[in-house]
């Protein structure tokens, strides 16, 4: 028969054990040995309680108290442990993902529109805001588009004014945004209110106002009934609100061969001294008119065409024309 007195040593000596491991534990993977030693199916106090049938009878009631408080102490002791080690590995791990908010910011560089792009947008949307459409059309262009619908005839001496480069004999760069002129209003009848931005090319050689690629952007209001006069109120609203308010401006006469009267359109900045020449303009030959099949005598229009570096060097100052296509990012990032 087993003493009592010697169980409750057993019990002290566990609990003992016990007591010392746990405190020492600090890793999940220990505390799980720990378990299966002390709480486990085949552990240590199982192995005690196995004595309890060897306890003589009369004092096994006081022996299976001893036994079931060292089970629930060891339990409560256990899961104590196991909370305490939860809770310091999660402090572990927010100490580690603590965000330093003093630490710099990450640079994430990020594109933009170059500033020619930018001052074509801002002049389309001016004229969008007074009615009028975005049209495009092709950069290689045919003669009859450039020239002949344009009232410039094969061997007319203005084909001379277009430095042009040709692709076939029929077919070349456009020189000028005109040509698209002449395709909406083929497709459209009047009224027709259009601007069309786009690229065009010239032979020219570069200089610090030449490029042999450049950018135009042409307007066209063709229906009953319009006058020079229209074109200069359109004129006026776009200079101020491109350039802003208190800009005089004036005609001097010009020619093209697609419109009679051609003006030279010059504006002056408020209390500047001189005139700067800002387009080329007119009234729409009636010659160009009955190319695309519009009656002449009941329908007008005027058209300009005007260069967007050189609105944009106006603007901002800028003074090569050079300085758009370099692509060096310290001007490119300017505007
Ligand atoms: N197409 C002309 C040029 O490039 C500009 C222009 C357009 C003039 C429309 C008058 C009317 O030189």
């Amino acid at each position: 028969m087993a003493k009592l007195a010697d169980l409750r040593d057993d019990i002290k000596k566990v609990e003992a054990d016990l007591g010392a491991q746990l405190e020492a534990i600090d890793d999940p993977s220990s505390l799980e040995a720990f378990r299966v030693e002390f709480l486990g199916r085949k552990g240590r106090i199982s192995a005690l309680l196995k004595q309890l049938g060897a306890v003589e009878p009369a004092e096994r009631a006081q022996a299976g108290q001893w036994l079931n408080d060292l089970k629930d102490r060891s339990a409560s002791a256990f899961s104590a442990r196991e909370t305490e080690l939860r809770r310091r590995a999660m402090d572990d791990r927010l100490a580690k993902e603590r965000a330093d908010v003093t630490l710099p910011g990450v640079y994430r560089p990020y594109g933009h529109a170059h500033p020619l792009s930018k001052v074509q947008e801002e002049i389309e949307s001016i004229f969008m805001r007074m009615g009028f459409d975005v049209a495009t059309g092709p950069e290689i262009e045919t003669e009859y588009y450039n020239f002949e619908a344009l009232n410039i005839p094969a061997d007319h001496p203005a084909r001379a004014d277009w430095d042009t480069f040709y692709i076939t004999d029929s077919t070349l760069l456009r020189p000028h945004t005109s040509p698209v002129q002449i395709r909406v209003m083929e497709r459209s009848t009047p009224p027709v209110r259009i601007i069309c931005p786009g690229r065009c090319y010239r032979r020219d050689a570069q200089d610090a106002t030449h490029s042999p690629v450049f950018h135009q952007i042409e307007l066209l209001w063709v229906e009953e009934g319009l006058s020079l006069a229209n074109l200069k109120f359109v004129l006026e609203l776009f200079t101020k609100e491109y350039f802003g308010p208190g800009y005089e401006m004036r005609f001097s006469g010009d020619f093209f061969p697609f419109t009679e009267p051609s003006v030279q359109v010059h504006i002056k900045a408020p209390g500047a001294s001189h005139w700067l020449e800002i387009m080329g303009a007119g009234m729409v030959d009636p010659a160009v008119l009955t190319a695309v099949g519009y009656d002449p005598e009941r329908i007008t229009g005027f058209a300009f065409g005007l260069g967007i570096e050189r609105m944009a060097m106006l603007k901002y100052g800028i003074d090569d024309i050079r300085t758009f296509l370099t692509n060096d990012l310290r001007f490119v990032h300017q505007l």
